[in-house]
């Protein structure tokens, strides 16, 4: 029955589901389907590593300096910054609607990327993690999906 509904739901909160389920799954083995690490991999390289790096290292020396502007730079994402403590909730919401909405720079994805693409993109990420960053996510994700 929950499966059914949310298959029929078929929208964020049906893939919401399966994601939060998947993570829970993934805080047991941490396996990822390489199919979909791929092609995280590929739509990042595609249209984030121009600011962020092809393996998410950064681009800039110093991501915690704000640029003349008064701008933070893009982060590295690879977990050397503090992109895992944010929730994958929030963290597809930074990526759909991009920081300019609040005097960023990060530009907004949703008219480019599918949900499945950007949830791609974000356990791509996750997958270059340390162990311990990886963990301590989880703890993150698990206070805010209970
Ligand atoms: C034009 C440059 C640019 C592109 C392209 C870009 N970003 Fe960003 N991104 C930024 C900047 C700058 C920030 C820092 C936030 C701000 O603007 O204050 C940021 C922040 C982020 C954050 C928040 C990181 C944190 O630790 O809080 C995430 C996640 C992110 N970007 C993911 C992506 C993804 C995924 C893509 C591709 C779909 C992407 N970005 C494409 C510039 C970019």
């Amino acid at each position: 029955m929950g499966q059914s509904m949310s298959l029929k739901l078929g929208s964020t909160v049906g893939l919401f589901l399966l994601f939060t389920s998947g993570l829970v799954l993934a805080h047991q083995h941490r396996e990822y389907d390489p199919k979909v690490l791929s092609h995280g991999q590929q739509m990042f390289q595609s249209h984030c590593a121009i600011c962020h790096g092809m393996q998410a290292q950064g681009t800039v020396e110093d991501w915690t300096q704000k640029d003349q502007d008064g701008r933070y730079p893009p982060p590295p994402l690879n977990g050397t910054a503090h992109t895992w403590h944010h929730s994958v909730t929030s963290l597809v919401r930074t990526i759909k609607n991009g920081t300019q909405v609040i005097g960023g720079s990060m530009p907004a994805w949703k008219d480019e990327l599918s949900d499945e693409e950007i949830l791609s993109i974000i356990l791509w990420l996750s997958s270059l993690w340390p162990e311990e960053i990886y963990q301590a996510w989880m703890q993150v994700n698990l206070k805010n999906n209970p």
